[in-house]
């Protein structure tokens, strides 16, 4: 399959409605779409991406009106966390409509939705007319992408099209908030934060994998985010043993010498870069990262879930 590179959002759009799959970016990550209510469409992201068949995919809408189309119904604390942040890097799971096809959601009752910030998102999902189920578009395993070349480099010639966009302004995929039951549940850490979606819903929790519990997040429990290299966690100002065909990255250049560096300004230039320097450090031979902690709050507790899952694998 020849993949077309576009600019246009209308042409990428045009894609989505004759059944095709197109990459597009967000403000989060690029995400690979398909129209929701076509399976055969979806059945080939799950093929393109190589992603196992039990992780469902979010639905991306262009208007919070079509948020109707994917659900059975909105309930209280969904509402108040829409009305206060749609558009943004926010995913609420809800009870799932019975016209979304099952593949959409691997098997689930319920169903993630969101609505992109982005302009250029938007610009797309509207020329769609149709609600969007969009992984991540990377490989299944791999760093997400955060520019247009990084999907080019794990998806070319096994998708229709990619709509070529700035690099994303996060680089960390959307905030997942389980808003089913009444107290709500954050699945992944994201943008959005604990802390802002408490000022809204002052319940609300982050959910805690208990030893051999059922994930909430059926992602959750798939390798993710990883580089060909070894992901190593160091602490702020630590010794750095062998630091031998290595990178860091990190809040504060450390005493040693490493093949490839980078020095981020704060946690939120940390979070946008790191699974860009990733994919540098695997382009480049490097054989082990060196990621320094940071505190988990705000931003930076999304950044250390995406570091400790890939320093786990
Ligand atoms: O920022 C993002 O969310 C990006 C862009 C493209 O929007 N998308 C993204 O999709 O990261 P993906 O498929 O890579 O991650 C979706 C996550 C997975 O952890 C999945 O298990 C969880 O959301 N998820 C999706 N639907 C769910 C549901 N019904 N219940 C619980 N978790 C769900
Ligand atoms: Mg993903």
């Amino acid at each position: 399959m020849k993949t077309i590179l576009t600019t246009s959002p209308v042409e990428a759009a045009g894609f989505i409605k004759r059944g095709g799959i197109a990459a597009f970016p967000t403000e989060t990550v690029y995400g690979l779409g398909a129209n929701i209510f076509d399976a055969k469409a979806i059945a080939n992201i799950f093929e393109a991406k190589q992603r196992p068949d039990d992780n469902p995919l979010i639905a991306h809408v262009g208007r919070i009106e079509d948020i109707d189309l994917l659900v059975k119904e909105i309930t209280e604390t969904a509402q108040k966390f829409i009305a206060a942040f749609f558009p943004a890097p926010l995913t609420i799971v809800l009870p799932k409509a019975s016209r979304v096809p099952l593949i959409a959601t691997a098997n689930l009752e319920t169903i993630g939705v969101r609505m992109p910030k982005n302009g250029f998102a938007l610009e797309f999902l509207r020329a769609c007319e149709t609600p969007v189920a969009a992984p991540s578009a990377n490989l299944s395993g791999k760093p997400s992408p955060t520019t247009w070349q990084a999907v080019y480099e794990d998806l070319s010639g096994r998708i229709d099209c990619i709509l070529q966009g700035e690099t994303t302004q996060i680089g960390l995929e959307s905030t997942v908030v389980d808003c089913t039951s009444a107290i709500p549940l954050v699945l992944r850490p994201g943008a959005v934060t604990l802390e802002q979606l408490q000022k809204i819903v002052s319940e609300t929790r982050a959910y805690q994998t208990k030893n051999n519990a059922q994930p909430r997040s059926p992602g959750l429990r798939h390798r993710h985010y990883s580089p060909r290299a070894k992901v190593v966690l160091v602490n702020p100002k630590s010794k750095i043993q062998n630091p031998n065909q290595s990178a860091f990255i990190g809040l504060d250049l450390p005493d040693e010498e490493f093949d490839f560096v980078k020095i981020c300004p704060s946690v939120k230039d940390y979070a946008h870069s790191i699974f860009d320097f990733f994919r540098q450090c695997d382009r480049q031979g490097i054989e082990k990262i060196f990621c320094e902690r940071v505190e988990e709050s705000g931003i930076g507790l999304a950044l250390m879930d995406r570091l400790k899952r890939a320093a786990e694998s």
